[in-house]
């Protein structure tokens, strides 16, 4: 959201959420949508009404005053009380119940849009709680997205096809000089609170891939035998790709002349020219190392992203402060893949580093702590109970995040050996320890 918060922009961003919602509940049958596709993720159905919850407790009771719509179902939607995999085993509300609960809460929602004043309250201050829930479903159609990659069977999503590169490219690096830069902000309405605080950090010279890597990189990698030379990964990450059984990200399948990848339900032959996607941080490492190369930090991420040289100031986005659209980034699940390095000429930071925004989130070397002068809002258990645990940051969303998540603040993370998620990376390099 730039500028001035309306009434307006709050009902087409709960709007658009809300369509891609449906669009990812309404592809698939009843049975597919109380089914568990994997035990690492949700029935569908769970996410539908636990989208639905979340607004019921922030909008219609919290900011609404309103009485309570199903509180009898809070403990079942309640994320830190079941672990996905025994979800599915829940007397939830089936698939009829759920879109029935979720349109019942919008319906009230609309009505307390239409009484809120945007002050008072902190979590009224700018439409806060609206702008939180709308990224709050919009996480959820991520993660919804990433159970329709799991699930078998024919495709039940369609979109067209990702754009191709813009002329040819030298996959090569971008020098980034040392100095300080501000990190994190305090000026997006909507920001989450792990982003907040506009910081100071100083970083010394390093270099960072002006692209993602490449699916056509990492098959150089594996058919350098980057998967059985334990010398290429960390102690942890070995012992995790034997136990694991890892040879390549996930859904690349060997036909025994060549490699395919599994797409949404369509085997497709390797993309070269597109990111690699769906590996775990432990594989970027072992990669990185094997280039030569390290993964960049959190740091240093944003500041290829985010920072002006010339003006002296960090950005929005990486291209300046306008909302992404099409010619500038790959997000919204407009194109269900990434696409190739080069195709967003439009979208590149001020030092010329591309497609930081959408496509493959990127893995970075830090762990998940709070910035300095960290408060939690409004709940402890968006950020802060994560604080310290053994997750690693990604950061510039996906082709599946939507641009109401997709600041260049933004900071997700998860375990360093997940990968159903839309996870790639690029790599970086120190040129100089001095900042
Ligand atoms: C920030 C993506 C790690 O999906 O677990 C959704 C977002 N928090 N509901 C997650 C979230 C509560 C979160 N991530
Ligand atoms: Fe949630």
């Amino acid at each position: 959201m730039t500028g001035q918060v309306t009434k307006e922009s709050i009902e087409a961003v709960l709007q658009r959420a809300r369509e891609r919602t449906m669009l990812l509940t309404d592809s698939v049958d009843d049975r597919e949508l109380i089914a568990q596709h994997s035990p690492l993720m949700s029935p569908l159905v769970w996410d539908l009404a636990h989208i639905g919850n979340q607004e019921e407790l922030w909008l219609v009771r919290d900011v609404g005053g309103r009485v309570a719509v199903r509180p009898d179902i809070d403990e079942l939607y309640d994320a830190f009380k079941h672990s996905r995999s025994s979800r599915p085993a829940l007397p939830l509300l089936d698939p009829t119940q759920a879109r029935r609960y979720v349109r019942s809460v919008r319906g009230k929602v609309w009505d307390v849009l239409a009484d809120v004043r945007f002050e008072g309250r902190e979590l009224e201050v700018d439409g806060f709680a609206f702008g939180m829930i709308a990224q709050h479903e919009q996480q959820h159609a991520e993660t919804m997205l990433a159970t329709h990659q799991l699930r078998s069977g024919p495709a039940a999503l369609v979109a067209l096809p990702p754009p191709a590169a813009v002329g040819v490219h030298k996959l090569d690096e971008v020098t980034i000089e040392a100095g300080p830069f501000l990190m994190g902000t305090d000026d997006e309405p909507w920001a989450l609170d792990n982003e907040r605080g506009a910081h100071v950090v100083n970083v010394g010279t390093f270099a960072i891939d002006r692209f993602p890597v490449t699916n056509g990189q990492f098959l150089e990698f594996v058919d350098d035998g980057g998967y059985s030379r334990p010398e290429l990964w960390s102690r942890t990450g070995w012992r995790h790709r034997v136990e694991a059984g890892l040879r390549a990200p996930q859904f690349w399948e060997y036909d025994g002349s060549r490699w395919w990848q599994r797409v949404f339900g369509l085997d497709e032959p390797l993309h070269e020219r597109r990111p690699v996607v769906h590996v775990g941080y432990f594989e970027a490492e072992a990669y990185a190392r094997w280039a030569g190369k390290r993964l960049p930090s959190e740091a240093e991420w944003e500041k290829a992203a985010r920072w002006d040289p010339r003006e002296q100031r960090s950005r929005r986005y990486p291209w300046g402060d306008a909302e992404p659209d099409e010619t500038t980034a790959n997000l919204g699940q407009r194109h269900l893949a990434p696409a190739e390095v080069g195709a967003y000429p439009a979208g590149a930071s001020a030092t010329g580093v591309h497609q930081m925004t959408g496509d493959v989130w990127e893995w970075t070397s830090s762990g998940f702590h709070p910035y300095p002068g960290f408060r939690a809002f409004p709940y402890r258990e968006y950020s802060e109970v994560f604080f310290g645990g053994d997750y690693k940051m990604l950061r510039g969303g996906s082709f599946g995040t939507d641009s109401v998540a997709a600041r260049a603040t933004f900071r997700n993370w998860d375990h360093p050996i997940r990968r159903q998620i839309f996870s790639g990376f690029r790599c970086a390099r120190t040129i100089s320890e001095r900042s």
